[in-house]
């Protein structure tokens, strides 16, 4: 995305001197330009917030006086817009995933500090593609984003049935894109050290297990059902079809032809949220979203246009961005970046990505049902081409044909 953003002011909070010291080295070597500032306990790191502002906090969790996830609750208070990590030694699960659910990213210790630099950096290059300051605090300030009503009341049927099933619940947390976001979110951190990624939300709900979602849906309450007005939640209700159906055609798309399950499984996560960032918008925004809706569906233009237009970034920035924050990998984030203009996302080494699947998904599925879209939502051929997927178009064409691939939740 741009590279003009401004350098950072990090803020590093640990009570141990030695990890401090490393912390700080690796970073200014990384990012020579950035301010890297210091603090051993939470009282002093409020202050040295207090005296300026920084764009990020990596604090420790256990520490003498303030424990961590207390400090970083009233950073979320004080300082919505700055960016939470939090970089735990715990082995409590339960202290552990309380420090998770009020930080945007949570790192393990003793793992590289390697890590927590790429995911500052990661963050540090979406943020600049959100010029307006008022959107960046926003989406910084989001923890939980809102589901479908009705799935949220089977979700929680379901968890307090006296012998819930998991994989039912996994199969409900498949269906809504905050929930689906949300679990993968928590299932590739460090809380659970996997080693290789998930991106199938059933898979994350069976790695997860009863008891802790039980502690992130009944206890940390991390899901919660659309509250809206009638206007919004409409749109949002459009939009989970729409988010359900892409991943579906997403995923078929990645099956043919056949690929490894990895792959499909990416390209339904990824049909699944990318216009993740018009919920944010419906969430932060309904007012002036609602506005930007009826002057697109008014005037017959791309809806990504007039929200760049009004905002200063369209849904795919803004989604992209919170997954940054949420410490999604960057295939994922370019998918949702940059599904409606791919050829911005090309790479050297492109051939068949998420990005590629759902670009095609979105664009085919708007196709079937052209009540949903403003204008007419391109394919574009030049990207295919370049991608040397031009070839497959019309297979993917096929695919989309009739209900039951629009149905196909994968
Ligand atoms: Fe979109
Ligand atoms: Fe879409």
């Amino acid at each position: 995305m741009t590279d003009d953003a401004r350098p950072w002011r990090v803020l590093l909070v640990d009570d141990d001197p030695m990890v401090l010291r490393l912390m700080a080295r690796l970073l200014r070597k990384a990012q020579p330009s950035w301010t890297v500032e210091t603090a051993e306990r939470g009282a002093q790191a409020l202050e040295a917030m207090g005296r300026m502002p920084f764009d990020a906090v990596v604090s420790d969790l256990d520490m003498p006086g303030m424990r961590g996830s207390t400090l970083l609750e009233v950073v979320a208070e004080r300082h919505p817009g700055t960016l939470r990590l939090i970089h735990s030694g715990s082995v409590q699960l339960e202290h552990n995933l309380e420090a998770a659910a009020v930080s945007h990213q949570f790192h393990g210790k003793p793992a590289a500090p390697q890590g927590l630099v790429a995911a500052l950096e990661r963050v540090h290059r979406l943020r600049s593609t959100l010029r307006d300051p008022r959107l960046q605090a926003l989406v910084a300030r989001i923890d939980r984003l809102p589901s479908i009503p009705q799935v949220y009341e089977r979700l929680l049927a379901e968890m307090r049935a006296p012998e819930p099933s998991l994989r039912n619940v996994g199969r409900i947390i498949a269906e809504d894109v905050a929930m689906t976001a949300k679990v993968l979110q928590l299932v590739n951190s460090a809380l659970f050290g996997l080693r290789s990624r998930v991106a199938d939300p059933v898979q994350a709900a069976a790695v997860l297990g009863l008891n802790t979602l039980r502690t992130l849906v009944l206890g940390l309450e991390l899901f919660s059902g659309f509250r809206g007005d009638d206007v919004a939640r409409r749109h949002v209700e459009r939009l989970w079809h729409h988010s359900t159906a892409a991943a579906g055609l997403a995923r078929r798309i990645a099956s043919t032809p056949r690929r490894e399950r990895a792959v499909a499984d990416e390209a339904f996560l990824a049909g699944m949220v990318h216009d993740v960032g018009k919920l944010v918008l419906w969430s932060a925004l309904p007012t002036e979203y609602a506005e930007v809706h009826e002057a697109a569906f008014g005037d017959r233009r791309l809806l990504h246009d007039v929200e760049q237009e009004c905002f200063g970034a369209h849904h795919g920035q803004v989604g992209a961005y919170l997954l940054a924050l949420w410490g999604f990998e960057t295939p994922t984030i370019d998918a949702v970046g940059w599904h409606h203009r791919p050829e911005a996302g090309i790479t050297a080494d492109d051939g068949f990505t998420p990005l590629a699947a759902v670009h095609v998904a979105d664009a085919l599925v708007h196709r079937h049902d052209p009540g949903s879209c403003s204008a007419e939502v391109p394919i574009d051929a030049g990207y295919l081409a370049h991608a040397g997927l031009d070839g497959q178009l019309p297979v993917w064409e096929s695919l989309s044909q009739g209900e039951d691939a629009l149905r196909e939740t994968g």
